[in-house]
């Protein structure tokens, strides 16, 4: 297992710079989504990390938006600017790498009110509708904002003062070094949404699996993941992993290090997605690991195969009485994914099983599932 010495040869100051092998699409012919699955190569690095840890990759912005703020603002993008460490670097240059261009700061809106006169958004500022005005901003970017004031000009100092520092975007490692040796991969979904007449994309999930080619650089570093641990290989003790949509990341990372360990102890994985034909991520893997007894059940949630939702909280209701029978062995129950609906969904599903299967009030379900929580037996990772 790695030591806290290997895993600080590199961070936010020093990271890596990994190069990509492959990368493979995950939801071919899937119309609502692209989630991709990316191989960075490790050799000759000496990074390490652990199934649970997450690696931290520092992006860049798109360069089409990058063109379009310096045209908007009539700069050339060779103007020499401070970047948030206070080095000196080319406007462009700053804007591509240091800085958010996507999501504004408050002082851009500050300083374009103070500039223009009042806006649509000057009573928006005052201290008590910050709901409103962050209602107002869901959706805009700094560019909507230029844009809604052409008349506003900035020294270009003065403009990357009122940007925010672009900081890094975490992945769950989807592989163990015990497997993959100089390998990390990573299961990436690409947030894009339209909104206010323009498609938008999340900075680091576009880069990571649009713009860049295998020979581009890619920053990065691990973070430990936080008591996202699987037991020894000889504890016997057995494990439900719960990991829809790219949640399934860090549960790949666990089997492959279950296999290559040979580790005791049974193991049940919840999968959910869209459509079956199209999202049935890593379904060659699940089906040998099935054969070779690394994983003894594997239970899927199609979300859009048939009229209703199913969701994977509905297949642990459906399988409750064997559920409880695991958790009442001592399962470790570990919930990866979606933290604003999933995850609460499922831990509803959880106390209802309890309750339902253990016999047990909605108090003592409650009091059941705090003690799961303070013996390390429910591990989240959600985001
Ligand atoms: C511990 C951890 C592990 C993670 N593991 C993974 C993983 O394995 N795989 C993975 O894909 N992700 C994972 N993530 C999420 C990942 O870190 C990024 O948050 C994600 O890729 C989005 O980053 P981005 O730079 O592409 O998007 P950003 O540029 O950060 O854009 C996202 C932002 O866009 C805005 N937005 C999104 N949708 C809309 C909408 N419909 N309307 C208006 N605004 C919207 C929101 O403000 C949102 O915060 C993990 C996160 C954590 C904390
Ligand atoms: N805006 C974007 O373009 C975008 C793109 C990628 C990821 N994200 C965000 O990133 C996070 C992870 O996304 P992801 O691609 O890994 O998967 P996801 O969006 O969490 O979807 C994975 C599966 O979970 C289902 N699901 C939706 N609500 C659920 C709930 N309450 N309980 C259980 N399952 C539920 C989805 O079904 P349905 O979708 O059919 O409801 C889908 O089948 C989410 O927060 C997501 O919003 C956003």
């Amino acid at each position: 297992m790695p030591d806290a010495k290997s895993k600080s040869l590199f961070n936010r100051k020093n990271p890596l710079l990994a190069k990509r092998i492959s990368s493979r699409l995950l939801t071919e012919g899937c119309d609502a989504k692209d989630t991709w699955h990316l191989e960075i190569s490790l050799l000759g690095s000496g990074l390490e990390f652990t199934p649970g840890d997450s690696l931290a990759v520092l992006p860049k912005n798109d360069p089409k938006l990058v063109e379009e703020i310096i045209s908007s603002l009539g700069f050339s993008g060779e103007e020499i600017v401070p970047t948030p460490n206070k080095e000196e670097t080319l406007l462009r240059k700053a804007i591509t790498e240091n800085y958010v261009i996507t999501t504004p700061d408050k002082k851009l809106l500050k300083a374009i009110n103070e500039k223009a006169g009042p806006t649509e958004w000057q009573d928006l500022m005052e201290p008590d509708r910050k709901i409103e005005l962050n209602n107002f901003l869901w959706g805009r970017s700094v560019i909507d904002l230029l844009k809604a004031h052409p008349e506003v000009k900035f020294q270009p100092t003065e403009f990357v003062a009122l940007l925010k520092k672009l900081n890094v975007r975490l992945y769950s490692v989807a592989s163990s070094l015990a497997s993959k040796p100089n390998e990390v991969h990573l299961t990436v979904a690409v947030v894009e949404y339209e909104s206010f007449g323009r498609i938008r994309q999340g900075v680091c999930s576009s880069w990571l699996t649009e713009r860049i080619d295998d020979d581009t650089p890619i920053p990065c570093f691990i973070t430990p993941g936080k008591g996202f641990r699987l037991p020894n290989p000889d504890d016997e003790t057995p494990i439900i992993m719960c990991g829809p949509g790219t949640g399934i990341a860090p549960f790949r990372a666990f089997l492959q290090e279950r296999q290559a360990t040979n580790a005791q102890g049974n193991a049940w994985l919840f999968f959910g997605e869209i459509h079956e034909d199209t999202c049935h991520f890593y379904k060659d893997e699940w089906e040998s690991y099935l054969a070779d007894g690394t994983l003894n059940k594997l239970t899927t949630a199609w979300s859009r195969d048939q009229e209703e939702k199913i969701y994977i909280q509905h297949k642990m209701l459906e399988h409750g009485a064997e559920f409880w029978k695991w958790i009442e062995q001592g399962a470790i129950f570990y919930v990866c994914g979606d933290a604003q609906r999933m995850a609460p969904d499922v831990d509803h599903a959880l106390h209802q099983i309890i309750a339902k299967h253990g016999g047990k009030s909605e108090e003592e379900a409650v009091a059941y599932v705090k003690e799961m929580l303070s013996e390390k037996r429910y591990r989240r990772d959600v985001y």
